[in-house]
């Protein structure tokens, strides 16, 4: 009898085998070792955050963009009034995958978030092509959320006066109300929003958690009073019809709006900072991720049912349906200062991440030792910040928000799929780390978050408006360039500087 019919269970332990022997031959860097390095002296991070911060600054990164911003475009061209839909299917794709974080950041509580938990499960070059979409996420991310911000910033300006030139507050490319060319030059807004961020990081973790946590609270009083006052001004006649642009239209809704959720993944960058990450880990990731879907959830509802959904194709669409309704014009402009106070936050949050985790690919030898200096006063890394701070707002200023955000949402939702194939093999690669675990075992929620992930990743190809290059959507298309560019450094520069390969190659030797 071949060995292939002897049922499924000797199959399936065969294939198991080979897997195994696969992952054998990736150069996988132990946990007990990453654990070590974070406990040296000379390049650890200070300890200083619990739940309360953690969490705040899970909302921090999460409420922005997303829904003061995104939300309108969503509901005029791709959802309707089934945005509430949208939310809903996004929530889910990131509850999954929220789910799968906090199994691994509580294990590996080490800086550098998804690249980190996948260079001691998948191997270095999975972990590398992780830490490169990462920087999608983080510093593409700050760049859409300081373009947003510049839109709230420029408004609430013009209230008092104050008008900043159209070429001033625009990048080349931009296009006015009726599609007209503008021809900016800059985006000043955020190009300066983006320095500021910078410089409060490079002043410390401290400090920034405890502007970060006021903020917080502003951010979300300002939802809970948009919540309140629209309540009474919904018009159920709004909802109809629900789904104008059919199921196609709500799904590539839901891919528009995952912006909205990225963050809670963010609270995972600061593990190494925390005081207890076993515990605090999986409350910051999955309680910031709940309070903010169920808020979502309600905005969605109430803002499509307070303006007919083909007037939201405003930049601040939140304010706008304050005014719509005829509520007093001070509620509008207290939502839009709650609106740049939150925006702010991401802002923080978003640039945070990003020099976390090349702080820990430098560390592994991966990337130049410069981003993992850490400053002997500040103990922060210092130098690393403000040279990304020069990157994103040079980005922040000169490019279009529909591109960076597309692709902030592409890296994002590719690192969930590989954090969530990580976590089976995290388990069985070390069962003596301890921490929060998955329900019901290890594959079953980890399998359907990087199915879901996978899916909303698809959904550019479903939408025939997206521009294509090349046969593929532009998110795609410039996924796959960046892809290129990382796989250059590494095998250039990575692949032989990497310390875990050093350190095998002089095992070889002796
Ligand atoms: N979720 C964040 C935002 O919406 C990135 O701005």
């Amino acid at each position: 009898m071949s060995p292939i019919r002897l049922g499924g269970k000797t199959r399936s332990k065969r294939l198991e085998r080979v897997f195994w022997a696969f992952m054998l031959l990736q150069r996988v860097k132990p946990l007990s070792r990453l654990l070590a390095e974070a406990g040296d002296q000379k390049t650890a991070l200070k300890k200083t955050l619990g739940p309360g911060a953690l969490t705040a600054m899970g909302i921090g990164a999460i409420i922005g963009t997303g829904i003061f911003v995104l939300t309108g475009v969503a509901a005029a061209k791709y959802s309707g009034p089934a945005l509430t839909v949208s939310f809903i299917i996004a929530g889910i794709v990131s509850a999954f995958a929220a789910l799968c974080y906090s199994e691994v950041a509580s294990r590996v509580p080490i800086a550098g978030s998804a690249y980190t938990f996948a260079y001691a499960s998948l191997g270095e070059f999975v972990a590398w092509i992780i830490g490169w979409d990462l920087v999608l996420e983080y510093a593409l991310g700050a760049a859409t959320v300081s373009i947003g911000w510049s839109g709230y910033f420029t408004n609430f300006l013009s209230h008092f006066g104050i008008n900043i030139p159209a070429a001033w507050q625009h990048n080349y490319w931009d296009t006015g109300p009726s599609g007209e060319a503008i021809h900016g030059i800059m985006n000043l807004p955020a190009f300066l929003i983006i320095c500021l961020i910078g410089v409060l990081l490079i002043r410390g973790t401290r400090e920034s958690a405890l502007v970060n946590a006021i903020i917080v609270t502003v951010k979300v009083a300002i939802v809970l009073f948009f919540i309140g006052i629209g309540f009474a001004h919904v018009n159920t006649g709004n909802w109809v019809p629900y789904f104008p642009f059919g199921w196609g239209g709500t799904l590539f809704g839901a891919f528009f709006v995952f912006f909205a959720y990225i963050g809670f993944d963010a609270v995972s960058t600061a593990a190494e900072e925390a005081k207890n990450p076993q515990r605090d880990m999986p409350i910051a990731i999955i309680g910031s991720l709940a309070i903010c879907t169920v808020l979502y959830i309600i905005v969605a509802a109430i803002l499509t049912g307070m303006v007919k959904y083909t007037h939201l194709n405003v930049p601040q669409p939140v304010a706008y349906a304050v005014e719509h309704v005829g509520l007093p014009g001070w509620m509008s402009l207290v939502i839009s200062i709650g609106a740049i106070a939150g925006l702010t936050t991401v802002l923080l949050v978003m640039m945070y991440g990003q020099t976390r985790v090349f702080f820990a690919m430098s560390r592994d030898g991966l990337l130049p030792a410069v981003f993992s200096k850490v400053h002997p006063t500040l103990r922060t890394p210092a130098t690393s910040t403000a040279m990304f701070t020069v990157f994103i707002a040079l980005i922040a200023a000169f490019t279009p928000i529909s591109v960076v955000g597309s692709l902030t949402n592409m890296g994002t939702l590719a690192a969930f799929v590989l954090v969530s194939i990580s976590v089976p093999i995290l388990r069985k690669l070390y069962p003596e780390a301890k921490g929060f675990s998955v329900p019901f075992g290890p594959y079953i929620i980890p399998i359907t978050s990087a199915i879901l992930a996978s899916l909303l990743l698809l959904a550019p190809f479903v939408d025939t408006t997206v521009p294509r290059i090349l046969g593929l959507p532009l998110p795609w298309f410039g996924f796959v360039v960046w892809l290129i560019i990382g796989l250059a450094v590494y095998f250039l520069y990575g692949r032989s500087h990497s310390h875990v390969g050093i350190n095998e190659g002089a095992a070889t030797k002796t």
